[in-house]
C-alpha cells in the first residue's frame, strides 16, 4: 500500500498503485476540485507535490500542455487527475482558490 498525505488538511490515506491522485482523494472523501471530471481539460485539480514526485507517472501529453496553462505553475506542479501512483509515498498540497502559497 502507498501512503498519500494531503495538505493543507494534513490527512494521510492508503492508496493502490495505478490510482490517480484525484481517485485517491475522492475515494477518501478529501475535497479536491475536478471541474472537468478528470478529463484533463481544466486546471482545477492542479496540486503541488511536496514529496515523492518520483513516485508518480511522468508528465506526458495532454497533461503537459494543460498544466502549462495553470496559474502559479511550479516545477512540482501536477494535475491530480493525470498523476498516477506508481509506488512509494507522496505528499500533495491541494491549492485553494485563493491560495497564495508558494514553495
Ligand atoms: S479535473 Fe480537470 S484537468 Fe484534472
Amino acid at each position: 500500500m502507498i501512503t498519500v498525505r494531503f495538505l493543507p488538511q494534513d490527512q494521510s490515506v492508503q492508496a493502490h498503485g495505478g490510482d490517480t491522485l484525484l481517485d485517491c482523494a475522492l475515494d477518501h472523501g478529501i475535497s479536491l476540485p475536478h471541474i472537468c471530471g478528470g478529463n484533463c481539460s481544466c486546471t482545477s485539480c492542479h496540486v503541488y507535490i511536496l514529496q515523492g514526485i518520483q513516485n508518480l507517472s511522468p508528465v506526458e501529453e495532454p497533461e503537459e500542455y494543460r498544466l502549462s496553462t495553470a496559474r502559479n505553475l511550479q516545477e512540482n506542479s501536477r494535475l491530480a487527475c493525470q498523476a498516477i501512483l506508481i509506488g512509494g509515498d507522496v505528499t500533495v498540497y491541494i491549492i485553494g482558490e485563493t491560495d497564495e502559497w508558494k514553495m
